[in-house]
């Protein structure tokens, strides 16, 4: 039998993708239509022989009741819950603290997935793969064109065996295109080498003069999966990778605000090719699809998108591709929305455009206005000119790359920049975040 843990971390995480996880917990945030760890949940549950799925974490309990009731629904056949470490203990760490509910019932393989990522997990090769080698272990690699060295672990391998030689945690220099998803499998031997990676980690016997957090352990039991647990069983060479095949899968992590409008657009393309009753859909009255013929007073939606249900579209507006559209959204006439995820109770006033963005809760986009982000880092909107029109004030943070403006009304001055990630409510205030086109 097998087993299944989401690593979730918990509120002190996830700063790059504030303030969109301030009010809601990043792995809760919804993308193509469902909270981002339930695409996780989803493949763990389709494999033959999951029998529980641990969420794993440091966040409050209660934040999950919602999302809980929902999965019991759906997942009725598979025990799934929340185990919560009573401090952040580190990737490795977590796992090991709860290793005896893992290890209950005696599964033969628990995989254990990383919260921030979006991907089409393809598990089950993953698990031929692995029994295929009478590995201990394997982890899920892929190759990237610019590895961006210090956001990944780097994996280094014998390319015959695919066996793992060592692997480097964010390193400062590139040190190989190969690296590690955040997705792993592993056999039970695994907690034996945890243990000598916590062992090795103990603090030393207190000493005069040594800073207090030292001297009193904390975090002393903190355990990172890659550099020390990966690495141990690297060195036993009980390690494998499984690299993932961009042909027919995709991966990324979600680390910002724009990264997750392009997970969302891969998740929703996935959906249309391998899993259309995904895609949920507002009434046919309200909506049409563009297949069919268009019957009198529906918009027009270009799959693949997500609409609530309870979202009202105007019968003139445009929708898709790549859209998820929340619950109680309200889209006006002529409004034109594409790659792009607009989340519960937003307004989209009468002929305005969005394209590549966030809208963040209960925001407000005015009439005629142009709300256009661009979705690769690193690329450029070309033919900026007088197109890109934010209602707002001017930027009165600069942080990083990005700037903060607040939104006192949505009527002031208009001001020209490329959008990173357009309108994100936060308490009452609302933020548009964006690189500055200056
Ligand atoms: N339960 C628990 N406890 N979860 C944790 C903890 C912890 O102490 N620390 C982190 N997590 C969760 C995070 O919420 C996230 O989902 C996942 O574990 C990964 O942790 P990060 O610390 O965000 O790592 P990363 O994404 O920067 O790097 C990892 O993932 C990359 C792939 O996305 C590494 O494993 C890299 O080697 C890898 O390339
Ligand atoms: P971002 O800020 O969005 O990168 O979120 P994050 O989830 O990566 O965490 P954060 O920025 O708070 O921390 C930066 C890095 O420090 C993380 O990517 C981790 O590698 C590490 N880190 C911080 N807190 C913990 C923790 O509790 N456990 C472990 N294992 N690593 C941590």
């Amino acid at each position: 039998q097998l087993k299944g843990v989401v690593l979730v971390g918990g509120p002190s995480k996830s700063t790059q993708f504030r303030p969109l996880s301030t009010d809601t917990p990043k792995p809760l945030f919804p993308i193509a239509g469902i909270p981002m760890v339930q695409h996780h949940v989803i493949a763990l549950a389709k494999l033959k022989n999951m029998k529980e799925i641990i969420i794993l974490g440091f966040f409050e309990d209660a934040i999950w009741e919602r999302f809980f009731e929902k999965l019991k629904i759906e997942f009725s056949h598979i025990k799934i819950r929340y185990l919560r470490e009573y401090q952040a203990l580190g990737t490795g760490g977590g796992l090991y603290h709860v290793r005896d509910d893992i290890l209950k019932g005696n599964p033969d393989h628990v995989f254990v997935l990383n919260a921030d990522i979006a991907s089409s997990f393809p598990l089950e090769s993953m698990l031929a793969f692995h029994r295929q080698r009478k590995a201990v272990s394997t982890l899920l690699g892929i190759h990237i064109d610019r590895p961006q060295v210090h956001e990944y672990g780097h994996v280094v391998t014998n390319a015959d065996t695919r066996e793992v030689l060592h692997i480097v945690e964010k390193p400062e220099t590139s040190i190989s295109d190969l690296i590690s998803c955040g997705v792993y499998l592993f056999n039970k031997q695994v907690f034996d080498v945890m243990t000598e990676a916590i062992a090795k980690r103990r603090p030393k016997p207190i000493e005069a003069g040594e800073e207090e957090e030292n001297s009193r352990g904390i975090n002393s039991d903190k355990v990172r999966l890659e550099p020390d647990v990966l690495n141990l069983l690297a060195a036993d060479k009980k390690l494998y990778v499984y690299v993932c095949d961009t042909k027919r899968e995709f991966w990324m992590h979600i680390k910002t605000g724009d990264s997750a409008v392009l997970a969302n657009k891969l998740y929703l393309q996935w959906f249309i090719k391998n899993a259309p009753g995904r895609l949920f859909m507002a009434p046919r009255s309200s909506i049409d699809v563009v297949d069919s013929p268009k019957a009198e007073n529906t918009a027009e939606v270009i799959q693949p998108a997500s609409i609530h249900p309870t979202a009202t579209i105007h019968p003139s507006a445009r929708l898709g591709p790549n859209v998820s559209v929340g619950p109680g959204v309200v889209i006006g006439c002529g409004v034109h929305i594409t790659d792009s995820i607009i989340l519960e109770n937003v307004e989209i006033k009468n002929d305005s455009c969005v394209l590549n963005a966030l809208i963040g809760w209960d925001s407000k986009v005015g009439s005629c206005s142009r709300v256009e982000g661009i979705l690769e880092e690193g690329t450029v909107l070309k033919n900026v000119d007088d197109d890109v029109v934010i209602l707002g004030e001017t930027p009165p943070t600069t942080s990083r790359r990005r700037i903060v403006i607040q939104i006192e009304s949505m009527n002031t001055d208009s001001k020209k920049y490329i959008l990173n990630v357009p309108v994100l409510q936060y308490g009452t205030a609302k933020f548009f975040t964006l690189h500055d086109a200056r």
